[in-house]
């Protein structure tokens, strides 16, 4: 099975952004990471990182379209924002699991309402990386 992981804004910054909250890995360590479990699992990782939006959109459709397994979508700030991404979570088939290094529900007000989370199939967040791979092991199981 392939596993995308669609990776949106400011998260090519990784590592360096606001470590206090994101954590010292780079996203580069993040795939590392992914590859040596998906590895073990006998899995396939598709990593991807975009700062736009519509990107995100396109990647959703085409990890449907290429019969992905699942999808892990850590979407940034679009997760509060995004009604284009919960339309698109819901148009394709291909299960999604949310994603996120932080917990957004006890940081700032605005970050308490996520659109991806309406339409995923799960939700890891406030993990860091290990999430990342704690969401694959979900993605498995699904
Ligand atoms: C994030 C949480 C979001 O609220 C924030 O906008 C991000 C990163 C996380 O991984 O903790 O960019 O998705």
């Amino acid at each position: 099975p392939v596993i995308y992981v669609l990776n949106g804004p400011n998260l090519n910054l990784l590592g360096l952004r606001e470590p206090d909250i994101y954590g010292s890995e780079t996203l580069d360590d993040i795939a590392g990471m992914l590859e040596d479990r998906a590895r073990e699992l006998g899995a396939e990782i598709e990593m991807r990182q975009t700062n736009h939006e519509g990107m995100l959109v396109d990647w959703l459709h085409e990890a449907q379209a290429e019969n992905a397994a699942a999808v892990l979508l850590n979407a940034g700030a679009y997760t509060h924002t995004s009604i284009a991404l919960l339309d698109a979570i819901r148009a394709i088939r291909t299960p999604v699991v949310e994603v996120h290094l932080s917990d957004p529900t006890t940081r700032e007000e605005f970050r308490h309402l996520s659109y991806v989370g309406m339409a995923a199939a799960g939700t890891v967040q406030g993990k860091g990386a290990a999430g990342y791979v704690e969401a694959l092991e979900l993605s498995l199981s699904l």
